[in-house]
């Protein structure tokens, strides 16, 4: 395989056609399905929380089927030993924990906490600001050993054992320039799962692959990457990002 492969298509369908046991690491930012047409706020305006038709809220069992079926899907076709990064909010976090515990030989090896460092403000004031994400990371196999690099870890956490409240701001500017998505994650969080849980040449997997920010540090670290998005538009924002990132001098670790 290349360096990496995307597809302009429904997650299903592509996951069915993957081997068993093919995959290192899946990587991936479902759906919230928070779209039920409230207010937040962006750039200090008032506007709609809707992100896309992919998103609007659905019933709990459409939403619990959807979950249940790429979660099975990513056990039949990670390693035994792979690991699964999922990221999420209250919305759907708690049925995708449940899913997963469901999953007999599933272990949950950590609960990460994302902070963000500049949250959209509460525009009701009835609430706290939001300035959270959960991360699971999920390993396949009870008993199996996973891939943790403790040491780089430590070492960009100035010599102290990283833990699980990471602290870490939106995206750059620059990580929007070749096209933006409306729930981008920053490519400074993907950095840090991907150097944490990966190897080099490792098989990187991200079913709802969005603007790729996954598929943009995978190759930037020389893992090799496959992408999937049902959207048009985000397939090609995601082409144009990971094609330029491939154009840049590579990192060497
Ligand atoms: C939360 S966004 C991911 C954003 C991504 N992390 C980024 O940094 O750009 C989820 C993405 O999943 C896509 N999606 C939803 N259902 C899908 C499906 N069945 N197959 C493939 N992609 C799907 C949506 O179009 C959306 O772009």
């Amino acid at each position: 395989m290349d360096s990496h492969k995307l597809y302009n298509d429904d997650c299903f369908d592509v996951m069915s056609k993957l081997d068993e046991n093919s995959i290192d690491c899946i990587i991936t930012d479902p759906p919230y399905f928070l779209s039920n047409d409230g207010i937040t706020c962006k750039s200090g305006k008032m506007v709609s929380v809707n992100k896309g038709t992919w998103d609007v809220r659905k019933g709990f069992d459409e939403i619990y089927s959807f979950n249940l079926n790429w979660i099975e899907e990513s056990y039949r076709i990670l390693k035994p030993g792979g690991t699964l990064w999922v990221s999420g909010t209250y919305h759907n976090i708690y049925t995708i924990g449940s899913i997963v515990d469901s999953i007999d030989d599933f272990r949950i090896l950590n609960n990460i906490t994302w902070v963000k460092t500049a949250p959209p403000p509460n525009l009701s004031c009835r609430f706290f600001t939001h300035s959270t994400e959960t991360l699971l990371w999920i390993r396949k196999g009870k008993k199996t050993k996973h891939y943790f690099n403790y040491d780089l870890m430590k070492e960009i956490n100035q010599g102290k054992q990283m833990k699980d409240v990471w602290v870490i701001g939106r995206p750059k500017k620059a990580e929007k320039e070749l096209g933006k998505h409306p729930t981008q994650k920053p490519e400074e969080l993907i950095e840090r799962i991907i150097l944490s849980s990966t190897e080099k040449n490792d098989l990187v997997l991200d079913m709802f692959n969005g603007s790729g920010t996954t598929g943009v540090v995978a190759v930037r670290n020389n893992r090799r990457y496959i992408g999937i998005e049902l959207d048009k538009e985000f397939y090609e924002i995601s082409k144009r990002r990971i094609e330029n990132e491939l154009k840049k001098p590579k990192l060497v670790l």
